[in-house]
């Protein structure tokens, strides 16, 4: 007995030992053939991000605590103003990278588009998106975007019909709320504005829109349930290797919620199609300015106009300027990661100097923060993390439009910001729909739909104000929801004023 164990562990020895030696040789191998690649393209390392625990457990620490505070993006965009634009850490052993060069973020996205992908986003959110067009790489991508690609062309979408459905289902909305006293007249319009995208998406993608805004159960319902599964989705990002720790019943539940939810658009729009085949805190100052400021546009550019059209829009500049602000400090998107899947080079960030190119080894992740790279002040001025869609050196604002066109004092938008000094800056500094290949299809499909619902709630309601005693916090300190997407975490409470 005693020989056949000891013949036993004789094998198990003389095969684990040549295992763990090839594993050692072959790491080894990989190694100096990275330290070359690195050699040869003139790499070198970035700061390090300090981490004072084992396997940096303390930033992991850090993250969390951030995140329970709702000021995760402040807490990441701190990191990068003590330690630099490019930054390496280590977080639970694992080696990664943090970037807001707009060069590498070019490289990323564009320039060495094959030398990166998703890493594990599909595994991590499998259970929430399947395999949809968000999740695909290589040749599956290219079909889907070819496919969907024709359905965004502005002509599908311009005589605005996709919105003004369930704009007018959101008026209603903001009427019936303000018809009951113990409101104030004190309306939320997040939950409003989630739901104005979910009808004026399905209208535009599937040919009718499922109208939550008439329904509100099912749809708070679905919002609540895409919201869960969404944090749990951002929680696995962060511990990254980890994620299968993520989930549980509670994300079952929720997913399964969400999908019963689509499915059923899904089953109503095919017998729709059917029957018609037979037939045949700053967040507040954002508030003041768009509420005070805008109406006076949209009397001169707009008036007399019965029905708008997306050129009509188009033509309210400062309205576009403030969308494109509020999308500054706000990207919707605001961190998104890749993964190199062959050894490569990041063009800038390392050395003293931060110049030199920087050694990525194959899957390390590189991440990159839109959120962060909108509030640089060598891209955007001094006052990059202030919401400012006037003019700097006037503080004029329309009424003052034709006060700003005839003195040329533009809006931030329009001065000669840094950003505009390079090709470079300028594509790759101000990135709100991503950029590169993968840009967002429904880029001029979201800007058309909320340059309009800022047009009709203003031309229904002028005189919006904050409530009363609302907190009001710098911008970038407010409270953020943060899933995939940046939200405020405490709602969009506006007081409706229906006197003219
Ligand atoms: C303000 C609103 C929006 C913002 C800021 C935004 C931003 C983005 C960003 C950052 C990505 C890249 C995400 C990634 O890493 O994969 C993306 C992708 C995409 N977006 Fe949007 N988006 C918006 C609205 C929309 C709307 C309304 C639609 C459709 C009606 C849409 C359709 C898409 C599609 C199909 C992709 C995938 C493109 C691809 O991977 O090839 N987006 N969007």
């Amino acid at each position: 007995m005693s020989e056949a164990i000891s013949h036993t562990m004789n094998t198990i020895i003389w095969i684990t030992i040549p295992f763990i030696a090839y594993k050692i040789y072959s790491r080894y191998i990989t190694y100096r053939a990275d330290q070359e690649f690195g050699k040869s393209h003139g790499c070198l390392p970035p700061p390090r991000v300090p981490a004072r625990k084992f396997l940096g457990r303390d930033r992991l620490t850090k993250i969390f605590e951030a995140a329970s505070e709702s000021r995760l993006m402040e807490y990441f965009w701190s990191v990068l103003k003590e330690n630099g634009m490019t930054v390496d850490h280590v977080t639970l052993a694992k080696h990664s990278f943090s970037t807001i060069e707009p060069e590498n973020i070019q490289c990323l996205l564009s320039g060495k588009f094959e030398d990166y992908s998703f890493g594990t986003r599909k595994q991590l959110m499998y259970a929430l998106l399947g395999d949809g067009i968000f999740v695909q790489e290589g040749p599956e991508w290219k079909h889907s975007r070819e496919l969907l690609r024709p359905q965004f062309n502005f002509r599908e979408y311009g005589d605005l019909a996709h919105f003004s459905g369930p704009m007018e289902d959101l008026l209603r909305c903001i009427s019936t709320t303000l018809m009951d006293p113990t409101s104030n007249r004190v309306v939320d319009l997040q939950p409003l504005f989630f739901r104005y995208t979910l009808d004026t998406t399905t209208s535009f993608l599937f040919g009718k829109s499922i109208e939550s805004l008439k329904s509100g159960d099912k749809a708070v319902k679905f919002e609540e349930a895409f919201n869960v599964a969404q944090t749990f989705m951002a929680k696995r990002f962060r511990v990254a290797a980890f994620w299968r720790l993520v989930g549980g019943k509670e994300l079952r539940d929720a997913c399964k919620l969400v999908h019963d939810f689509t499915d059923e658009i899904i089953e109503r729009v095919n017998e729709h199609n059917g029957a018609r085949d037979e037939d045949k805190d700053d967040r507040y100052v954002f508030l003041d300015k768009v509420a005070k400021e805008i109406p006076d546009q949209i009397m001169e550019t707009l008036s007399g106009k019965e029905t708008l059209n997306r050129n009509d829009l188009r033509q309210v500049k400062y309205l576009t300027d403030v969308l494109k602000e509020t999308l500054r400090l706000y990207p919707s998107v605001p961190l998104n990661m890749k993964t190199a899947v062959r050894t490569t080079c990041l063009p800038t960030g390392g050395g003293p100097d931060r110049k030199s190119p920087v050694l990525v080894k194959k899957g390390e992740d590189v991440s990159f923060s839109p959120y962060s790279l909108h509030r640089r002040k060598d891209f955007y001025g001094e006052d990059a993390e202030e919401f400012r869609p006037e003019s700097l050196e006037t503080g004029h604002t329309v009424p003052d439009f034709a006060f700003n066109l005839l003195t040329r004092h533009f809006p931030r938008w329009q001065e000669d910001l840094p950003l505009f000094r390079d090709e470079l800056t300028k594509t790759w500094g101000y990135l709100p729909f991503n950029g590169g290949p993968r840009i967002c299809l429904g880029m001029d499909f979201a800007m058309t739909e909320a340059a309009y619902a800022v047009v009709k709630i203003l031309q229904r309601y002028p005189n919006m104000t904050l409530p009363p005693h609302e907190k009001v916090v710098k911008t970038g300190q407010e409270k953020q929801a943060i899933t995939l997407v940046i939200a405020p975490e405490e709602g969009c409470r506006v007081v409706f004023d229906d006197r003219f």
